[in-house]
């Protein structure tokens, strides 16, 4: 096809008439510039000699989805527009919650935006609130809707009128589009099982072992333990369904491409709702291929970028994050390469530092750390990270073997010292946290837990261990403190604001006890907050420091992320320096000791920052001081450094 043949499209066969206002006319001018990417695209992943007939259909839905997008949303796009960038801001600070497990429903939720805007977060990412099978339903991800409200959360006008008040208050909000699978009660799944071949065609469906055999040669499992290997046997179809995660989860088969036409329709009824950042879960599995692992694969990139350029032309104020809980190497591909750089997707899970800085917390030390953020690739800019400590999930330990080799340690001892640390079985870790997925075969497993428990407030609180309790609390705010000032948008978990603790509770319920992610999953502790003001009990010495780092991340345009992110190499294996710099002397250089003794660094080393009288700490504002030539801090301390 060529691109006379996009011209005449445009000049004449959609139906959506040119009107003369801006909104129409830069969807035009959006549209006609998108349009030979798309084209692209498309047909490298739907062959053009036999799909012509779903780009023309995908052309035609176009107008028609952008015809749907409400005004005040079609208005707000345009003043991204103009603003550019607007997730690159040192002024989002973003918080991840349950909305039934912070206060009980959609309407509960809009009663605490004040909550939100006394700590200083203003972007929130609701776990999944659409309809979801009875029972088992893996915290929502398996969805029965993409853009519907489930019952217990309330109804779409509830949804409606809490967006709308964010959009006043200028916050943000992420939902998750899972794009990888539906649940088997999904109405193409229902259809597909009562026996419709087309709808069966919407998934990976075989008759026989035969295929799944072959895939399962090269096929990880993500759920050993509960969901082991990749298809479920269905009884009604008498057939195989590729199940990557768990069996009542059906991967979606987007080498159809009216599955992808159909998505788009799903992705664009939900950002409808007032969606400013779509989360893409498990998107790194969307294209399968046999004899590979099926993930990250290149036509996933092509199919979202896809996806991003056909949002972009209907609803541009909109942006992706990529949930990429990959190998490190492989996490920035998402921010797109060669032709897709900068089209797939904005914002990405810094999974890499995450999992990183609970090594270093275990170890003590930080030269892992150090070292395989030095070698990271540098991400395209106009693209930023979610900086976090914790979120639903497990932790992965997905750090790069051959860096753990260079640094003289053996990886699988070293993954299994991270286990026993965080996992009860060392007895002198301050660490109280659960294995996840172990396989007793590989030795390979994840970790779950609070980011208090995981940092040693739960057992210290237990031992009544003074001592501890204050050192658990400055490891708390310590780590804060980097996802603050780290290149990108910091997310607090709901509950690490106020130290909350493990919740067992998840062990009494049929429906949650053999996935212990539900360990720091805990209900929102109002009876705690409202008491916080004492400024005594660890949870409000928590709030507050975190409080006041917001307040100072939001005062200081170098947090604003522009790729500039500078690492400093010390010699002092327990310290993390990194400076973000600014043109005009305003940058800020953070230190952070991971011991537990005393630790200093050298004064010449800090450049200006180490200049007496002209060297200001931020967080204690208090000028620095140095001791024969070296600056020194606390186990656990953080220093946030400005020249004045
Ligand atoms: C993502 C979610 C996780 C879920 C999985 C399957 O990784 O974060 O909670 O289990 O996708 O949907």
């Amino acid at each position: 096809m060529n691109q006379a043949f996009l011209h005449k499209f445009l000049a004449s066969e959609h139906q959506y008439p040119i009107g003369d206002t801006e909104i129409d006319k830069l969807f035009e001018l959006r549209f006609s510039t998108n349009l030979t990417l798309i084209k692209d695209l498309f047909f490298s992943l739907y062959p053009e000699e036999s799909h012509s007939i779903w780009f023309k259909r995908l052309l035609l839905e176009l107008p028609v989805l952008f015809k749907e997008r409400p005004t005040p949303l079609k208005l707000q796009d345009i003043q991204r527009l103009k603003q550019g960038n607007w997730y690159l801001s040192e002024h989002l600070i973003g918080m991840q919650l349950y909305v039934d497990h912070f206060n009980k429903d959609l309407s509960g939720l809009e009663k605490k935006l004040g909550y939100f805007e006394k700590l200083g977060v203003n972007f929130l990412h609701l776990m999944p609130i659409t309809p979801r099978p009875k029972g088992e339903n893996d915290g929502g991800y398996a969805v029965n809707s993409y853009h519907e409200v489930d019952k217990r959360f309330g109804t779409e006008k509830d949804l409606l009128r809490l967006t709308e008040k964010m959009r006043d208050k200028n916050m943000i909000l992420m939902l998750d589009f899972v794009a990888n699978h539906t649940s088997n009660d999904f109405p193409w799944a229902k259809k597909a099982m009562s026996g419709d071949l087309k709808y069966q065609g919407y998934y990976h469906i075989y008759p026989d072992r035969t295929i799944p055999d072959a895939f399962e040669k090269t096929l990880p499992e993500i759920f050993p333990k509960t969901s082991p290997g990749n298809f479920t046997y269905n009884q009604k179809m008498q057939k195989w369904v590729m199940t990557v995660f768990n069996q009542y989860q059906w991967d979606l088969n987007y080498s159809n491409p009216e599955v992808f036409i159909e998505m788009l329709g799903n992705l664009l009824k939900l950002v409808n709702l007032g969606v400013d950042v779509v989360r893409l879960d498990a998107l790194a599995f969307m294209w399968k291929k046999l004899g590979t692992q099926s993930q990250n694969l290149p036509e996933v990139h092509a199919l979202i970028t896809l996806f991003r350029l056909c949002l972009q032309v209907i609803a541009p104020g909109v942006v992706f994050l990529a949930e990429a809980i990959v190998a490190p190497q492989e996490i920035t591909k998402y921010f797109g390469l060669g032709r897709m750089k900068g089209n797939e997707c904005e914002i990405a899970y810094n999974a890499t530092l995450m999992a990183l800085l609970w090594d270093a917390i275990a170890t003590k030390k930080t030269i892992l750390l150090n070292k395989s953020l030095h070698h990271l690739p540098k991400k395209p800019k106009e693209t930023t990270w979610i900086n976090y400590l914790r979120c639903h999930d497990d932790i992965g330990l997905g750090f790069d073997d051959h860096y753990i080799h260079e640094i003289g340690w053996n990886p699988k001892e070293h993954r299994k010292f991270l286990l026993d640390y965080f996992c009860q079985n060392i007895e002198w870790s301050p660490a109280k946290g659960e294995l996840f997925m172990y396989n007793p075969k590989t030795g390979d497993g994840r970790i779950t837990g609070s980011c208090a428990s995981l940092l040693g407030l739960e057992k210290a609180l237990e031992q009544n261990d003074k001592a501890q309790i204050s050192q658990a609390i400055d490891k708390i705010i310590m780590m804060h403190g980097i996802i603050m000032s780290y290149g990108g948008i910091p997310f607090i978990y709901a509950g690490d604001e106020i130290g909350t603790l493990n919740d067992y509770s998840y062990r009494e319920e049929a429906d949650k006890k053999e996935d212990s992610r539900w360990i720091n999953r805990p209900y929102h502790d109002w009876e705690t907050i409202a008491s916080l003001d004492n400024g005594k009990t660890p949870q409000s010495k928590i709030f507050f420091a975190i409080q006041q780092l917001i307040q100072l991340r939001r005062q200081n345009q170098a947090f604003a992320d522009s790729n500039n992110l500078v690492f400093y190499d010390d010699p002092n294996p327990h310290v993390f320096i990194y400076e973000r710099t600014s043109n005009d002397s305003k940058g800020v250089l953070v230190i952070c000791n991971f011991d537990d003794t005393p630790q200093s660094v050298d004064q010449i080393s800090l450049g200006s920052y180490g200049e007496t009288m002209r060297s200001i700490d931020l967080i204690s504002g208090k000028k620095m001081t140095f001791t024969n030539g070296k600056l020194t801090l606390r186990p656990y301390q953080l220093y946030w450094l400005a020249t004045v």
